[in-house]
C-alpha cells in the first residue's frame, strides 16, 4: 500500500471521477491508490469511497488553497470541472486555470484534464449557422473546456487531454429518458439528423482514464478522445424499443426548436447537438472505439448499457 502511487481525483463522488476511483480500487493489483477529493468527507458517497479503500480529503474548487493541498505528494491527478453547477464558461475557465496552477505547483507527474472541443475552431463566432451564446461562445460548456487546454500546455503540465463523450447516463440523470409526445408515441428528441453520436457509459470514462494512467509516460502530451459507440438517434430508439419492451421512436427536431425548449441550458445543448450533427465526421474521428477499448477492455456499447440499466431508465408515459 505504501509503495502505491497516489492518484488525486477531483469529482470523486461524481460520474467521471467516481468511475476512476472504482476502476483503481477494484483492481487489487493496481500500482495506484486513490485520494478522493470531495467538499464533504462525511457524505454517504464519500464514506462509500473510503470503505472501498480511498483516502478521502476535503477540497473545494472555490477554495484554491484546499485544492493545492489535495494534490500535494500525488503522482497523478484527474481533473474535471462542473459546468452544470453554475453554467458559466468564465467560471469554468478560471477553475481550470487554478487547477492547472495547483497541479503544476504540487509537481504532479501525470495529469488527465477532462476536456471537450473548442467548437469555435470549427464554427467561428461570425458563422450564423448557429447562434453565438453569452457573446463569446458557440457551445459554452465545450468551448471553455477546450480553451482551457492551453493553461495546461502553456504551463508545461505533464498532461493528457482526454476528450470525453455524451453520457448515456443522461437518460437516467439528466431528464432525457423517452417521453410520450403529443402523438402518443414514446420518443427521444434530439437535433441529430441521421448522424451518429459518439457517446458512452459515464462509468467507462473513469475506466478509460485508468487505462491512460496505467500506460503512463507514453500518454503525456497526448490529445485523445474516447467513446463506447457511435450511435444514431434511430439506433438508440430501436435499442430502447427492443430492450425496454416499449416502442420508442426517434424524433429529429431542428436545432432551433431544441434551443427553444425552455429548460436551463437548452440553447447550449441545442448548439451541442447541432455541432455533433454538422461536424460528425471530425468529432467521431477523434473518438475511436477500438482505441477506447484498448484503454478499457470492459467498454460497453449502447445495447449493453441499456440492458444493464433498464430498471433505472424512467420512461415518462
Ligand atoms: N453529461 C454528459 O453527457 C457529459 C459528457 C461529457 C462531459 N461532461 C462534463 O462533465 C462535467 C461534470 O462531471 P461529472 O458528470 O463527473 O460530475 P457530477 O457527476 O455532476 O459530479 C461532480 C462531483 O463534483 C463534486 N463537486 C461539485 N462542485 C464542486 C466544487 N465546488 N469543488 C469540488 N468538487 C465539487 C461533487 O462532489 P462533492 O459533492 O463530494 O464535493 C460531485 O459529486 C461537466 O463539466 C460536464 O460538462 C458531461
Amino acid at each position: 500500500m505504501e509503495d502505491k502511487k497516489v492518484i488525486a481525483v477531483v469529482g470523486a463522488t461524481g460520474s467521471q471521477g467516481g468511475g476512476l476511483v472504482r476502476a483503481i480500487l477494484n483492481d487489487k493489483n493496481s500500482e495506484f491508490t486513490v485520494r478522493a477529493i470531495t467538499r464533504d468527507p462525511q457524505s454517504d458517497k464519500a464514506k462509500e469511497l473510503a470503505a472501498l479503500g480511498a483516502e478521502v480529503v476535503k477540497g473545494d474548487i472555490d477554495d484554491p488553497e484546499s485544492m493545492r493541498e489535495a494534490f500535494e505528494g500525488a503522482y497523478g491527478a484527474y481533473l474535471v470541472t462542473f459546468f452544470w453547477h453554475h453554467m458559466s464558461p468564465e467560471k469554468e475557465l478560471n477553475e481550470a486555470r487554478m487547477l492547472a496552477e495547483a497541479v503544476k505547483d504540487a509537481g504532479v507527474h501525470h495529469v488527465i484534464w477532462s476536456t471537450l472541443e473548442d467548437t469555435r475552431k470549427f464554427i467561428p463566432l461570425e458563422d450564423d449557422r448557429m447562434p453565438t451564446l453569452q457573446e463569446k461562445y458557440k457551445v459554452p460548456h465545450f468551448d471553455a473546456k477546450g480553451e482551457a487546454n492551453k493553461f495546461f500546455t502553456d504551463m508545461g503540465v505533464p498532461v493528457t487531454l482526454l476528450h470525453t463523450s455524451f453520457y448515456w447516463d443522461n437518460y437516467i440523470n439528466f431528464g432525457m429518458a423517452p417521453k410520450k409526445g403529443a402523438d402518443g408515441n414514446l420518443a427521444i428528441t434530439f437535433p441529430l439528423g441521421n448522424e451518429k453520436m459518439p457517446s458512452m457509459a459515464a462509468e467507462d470514462i473513469g475506466k478509460c482514464a485508468y487505462g491512460v494512467f496505467k500506460r503512463g509516460e507514453e500518454m503525456i502530451g497526448q490529445d485523445i478522445g474516447i467513446a463506447g459507440e457511435h450511435v444514431s438517434g434511430k439506433e438508440m430508439a430501436d435499442s430502447f424499443s427492443n430492450l425496454l419492451g416499449k416502442k420508442v421512436v426517434y424524433n429529429d427536431v431542428p436545432p432551433e426548436v431544441y434551443r427553444n425548449f425552455g429548460f436551463p441550458g437548452a440553447d447550449d445543448l441545442g448548439n451541442m447537438f447541432q455541432f455533433y450533427r454538422d461536424f460528425a465526421e471530425e468529432f467521431g474521428r477523434k473518438r475511436d472505439i477500438e482505441f477506447s477499448r484498448s484503454l478499457n477492455p470492459e467498454l460497453q456499447d449502447f445495447n449493453t448499457w441499456v440492458s444493464r440499466n433498464k430498471d433505472r431508465i424512467q420512461v415518462e408515459e
